[in-house]
């Protein structure tokens, strides 16, 4: 599981780790936006919380997330990002699945902005870069938007729920021996091969 402030890097990671590894990844902030996207009631219940920067109700992501969990590619293992985001949402995840390894991008806030405001995402493949670390290539700069919520109003709500009831999570998976720590402010290339590192140092348990 990938966990971590809004912007510290999760997606980005998350998609060298999916790839290396076979794992599906599995974002509720996609599923949200795609939810949004297609019209859907659920959609339509998400999207003002999304834009205002608040976390949508526990009782909606469990419920999304627990038909993502019962789906065939689901059943060896899955690379969890942005979930769960709560202790209910921990607690609901622990009666079905066993987190293995909860990866803790840590990133102050004071970058978050920046990485946030200058954010671009490739509608048609998901891809994410950003204007000043990580450009996109000159053939994607007419493709590539800004997602609703990457403003500075915005992301200021994000990074306050995601100190009140997100943070907290840390200490909730530490006691149960599985978060890594990682430094997520340096260089993506660094924060990937540390991710890496560490996976291959981490005390897995043997049914892992
Ligand atoms: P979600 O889409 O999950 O947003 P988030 O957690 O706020 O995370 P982000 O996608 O903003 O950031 P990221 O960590 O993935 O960073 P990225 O790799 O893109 O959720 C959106 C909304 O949905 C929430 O606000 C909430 O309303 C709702 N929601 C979702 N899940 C929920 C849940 N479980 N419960 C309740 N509500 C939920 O990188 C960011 C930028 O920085 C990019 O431009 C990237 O290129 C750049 N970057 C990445 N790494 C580096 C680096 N090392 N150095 C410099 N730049 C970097």
């Amino acid at each position: 599981m990938l966990f971590g402030p809004p912007g510290a890097g999760k997606g980005t990671q998350a998609i060298y780790i999916s790839s290396r590894t076979g794992k599906p990844q599995v974002s509720t902030g996609d599923m949200l936006r795609a939810a949004v996207a297609s019209g859907s009631e659920l959609g339509a219940e998400a999207k003002g919380y999304m834009e205002a920067g608040l976390l949508v109700p526990d009782e909606v992501i469990i419920g999304l997330i627990s038909e993502r969990l019962q789906e065939p590619d689901a059943v060896s293992g899955l690379l969890l990002d942005g979930y769960p985001r709560t202790i209910a949402q921990a607690e609901a995840l622990a009666e079905v699945e066993k987190v293995s390894a909860v990866i803790s991008i840590e990133v102050p806030d004071e970058a978050i902005v920046e990485r946030i405001v200058g954010r671009r995402m490739d509608p048609e493949t998901g891809g994410i870069y950003h204007i000043k670390f990580n450009p996109p290539p000159a053939e994607l700069s007419e493709r590539v938007v800004q997602r609703k919520d990457d403003n500075e109003d915005t992301v200021r709500n994000r990074l306050s729920a995601y100190h009140e009831q997100t943070a907290p999570l840390a200490d909730w998976y530490e006691q149960r021996g599985v978060l890594v720590r990682i430094d997520g402010n340096r260089p993506i290339e660094e924060v990937g091969s540390a991710i890496w590192a560490a996976l291959a140092n981490h005390r897995w348990n043997q049914d892992d």
